[in-house]
This record gives structure tokens, sequence and C-alpha cells, in this order.
């Protein structure tokens, strides 16, 4: 088999990564996060874009020096082609672009949905194809059937709000600062989750839905405010172990239907709401009280990385064609397209 050493680059949102990988093997996973947008209580793209500019060529030149690779031995560059912010992909896949050229050697276009994937075949134990993978981030909530390394079918998804941006608005609502989620998480593990208890959406199918939970917990945090304004104070943990309790239910009753549905008893969870403690452990819970083989990554894949996007390049390999300098980032690459 030939050698491949491919150095891979994410800018899809707010980290900017590079991360290069031997035959397989993860050798570097650098991320430089943007502190920034925490000031304004969101991503603000323009920002996004300017600070992955600044942080492209010290992230990438952090990822090769860590893996003992010159540029010269390179193989292919990966880059995200989508979806994300337009102006973020653009800087990345213009850099990956740009180098490819000077190098001459190929570009892949990596999927930045599948790539949250396949980030389960950078350490073992992997699953075996085909598996049922929940896909939790900041701007995705989706059900997928992965048959491959390049097929995959969308079960089912979020009609509104993805779980992360459920985590992280109704964190704001608690006062929490930008992103919510960490931060509801760690507040969540001293709670007692009993003491409140708010409502299931009953969505048909496998599709999600979480803005009717904010409006809910927004109604309940008004009224309570109006009786005593110190409530949330007086009581976050608790709000934060409930709400993170119902998010997490929803999840995991969605993807139980679908497992049985689909007959599949291996079940991954991938994207930045998959580092959510509740969730992992009622992924826990799947495997020892009902028996189904489950797949939690390693924290370094959960949230935006390269490292991810390296191993879906490295994995499409062989399988596709490789793209070329007119390759165009897609803001809203669709799960099944490459
Ligand atoms: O996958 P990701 O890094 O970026 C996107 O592609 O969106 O996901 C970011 C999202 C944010 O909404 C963040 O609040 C959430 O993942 N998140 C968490 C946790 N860590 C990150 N949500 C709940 N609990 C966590 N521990
Ligand atoms: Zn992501």
């Amino acid at each position: 088999m030939t050698e491949t050493l491919i150095l891979a680059i994410e800018s899809s949102c707010d980290d900017t990564g590079a991360a290069v990988i031997r035959n397989g093997q993860l050798l570097s996973n650098v991320v430089a996060g943007q502190a920034i947008h925490a000031e304004y209580g969101g991503v603000v793209p323009e920002l996004a874009s300017r600070a992955h500019q600044e942080h492209i060529i010290p992230v990438v030149d952090a990822a090769l020096k860590k893996a003992g690779v010159r540029r010269e031995e390179l193989t292919a560059i990966a880059c995200t082609k989508g979806p994300g912010l337009l102006g973020a992909l653009l800087v990345g896949s213009s850099f990956a672009k740009g180098l490819a050229m000077s190098l001459n050697i190929p570009l892949l276009g990596i999927n930045h949905m599948q790539a949250h994937i396949l980030a389960h075949f950078i350490d073992d134990p992997k699953p075996a194809f085909p598996f049922i993978c929940l896909t939790v981030s900041g701007g995705h909530t989706q059900l997928v059937l992965v048959k491959s390394p390049i097929d995959f079918e969308l079960l089912g998804q979020t009609r509104d709000d993805a779980a992360g941006e459920a985590f992280d608005k109704i964190g704001k609502l608690l006062g929490l600062p930008y992103p919510a989620g960490p931060v509801l998480d760690k507040l969540a593990q001293t709670g007692d989750a009993s003491r409140f208890d708010f409502p299931e959406p009953q969505i048909p199918g496998l599709d999600f839905s979480f803005s009717g939970l904010k409006t809910s917990v927004l109604y309940f945090l008004q009224r309570e405010t109006q009786k005593d304004p110190a409530f949330i104070e007086n009581n976050l943990a608790d709000l934060c172990a409930a709400v993170q309790d119902r998010i997490v239910s929803i999840l995991i009753n969605k993807l139980r239907k679908a497992a049985k549905a689909q007959g599949i008893r291996q079940l991954a969870i991938a994207g930045g709401v998959s580092a959510n403690s509740g969730l992992r452990q009622a992924m826990q819970q799947l495997q020892e009280k009902e028996g189904y083989a489950t797949f939690i990554p390693d924290f370094a894949y959960c949230t935006d990385n390269a490292g991810m996007v390296a191993m879906a390049g490295y994995l499409r390999c062989g399988l596709v064609d490789f793209d070329d300098q007119f390759m165009v980032p897609d803001p809203r690459l669709p799960l099944t397209a490459s």
C-alpha cells in the first residue's frame, strides 16, 4: 500500500484546527479557539474569518512540527468544505488550495458533519459498519445511519434549534456566558434534576424539536423571578441539571427509537454536545442496561478539530476521486454530499 501523509485543516466555525495523519495514524491535532465571541454572546462571522486568518499559519506550523513532518513529505491536503460559515470556510479552503498547489499534491474537500462521525475511527474501539450516530453540535442535530466512510443516510434531524443551540440559548436565559453548554454541564453535576420537570416535545418519527423546551424554560423563569428575583441564582445548579436531563432524554429516546427501527445494535455520538457528561452517562447506561455497543468519542474529538477532518480524508483516499482547485466551499453542504 502506498503511504498517505495528509495535512488537514478545519475552519468551519470559530476554531482553527490543523492535524497530520500518516496511514490512518493521527500524529498531531492542534486547535486554536477564538475567545473574542464570548463578548458578543455568539459567533460573529466576520470576526471568525479574521481570527482564522491570524491563526491558520501558526496552527499549521504547530501541527507539522508536533508530527515531525516536513511540508514536502505530505501526499495530500484535506480541508473542510462545509457546512459552516462561508468566510471561515474560505480562509481554510483557500489556504489548503494554495498549499496543495505549491506542493503539487491533491486536495480533499471534507464534509464537516461526516468528519464528526468519522472521528470514531481515530482511536479504539472503533464501530463496525453499519452503525447509527447521533451527531449533536451547535448547528446540527442528526440521526445518521453510517453504512461506510462515504455512505451516510439521514434518519432524522431537528426541525428548529440544534441540541447545542438549546444548551446555549437556555444557558443564556440562566445568565451563563457563551458558549453555555460546557458551563451548564459543569453546574448540572452538582444539581438535583428532580426538582424541576420540563416537558418532552412529542414529535413523531425520528425528528427532534428544542424550541418548545426553550420557551417553556423562559416562561417558567419569568413566572418564578416575578415572585422571587433571586430565583435563578438560588436554584442555578438544579435548573441546569433539570434542563440537561431533559435535553439528554429527548436525544436518547430518539436514538433508541432509531436503533429499534433499523435493527442496529451499535450506537455512537459525535459533535460538540457529545462532550456532555449527562449524554455520555446515558450512553453508558444504554450499553450496561440495554446491551447496545456504544461509542463515545474522546473529548479532543467532540468539539471542532482537524483530527476528524484528517481521518475523513484518510478514509476517503482510494474510495473517491480527489478534489481540485475548483472545489467551492458550501456553507449549507448536506450530510450526504461531498
Ligand atoms: O461541534 P461543535 O464544536 O461546533 C459546531 O460544529 O457547532 O459544537 C459546539 C456546541 C456548542 O453549542 C456548545 O455549547 C456545545 O457544543 N457543547 C456542549 C458541551 N461542550 C460543548 N454542550 C453541552 N455540554 C457540553 N459539555
Ligand atoms: Zn462541528
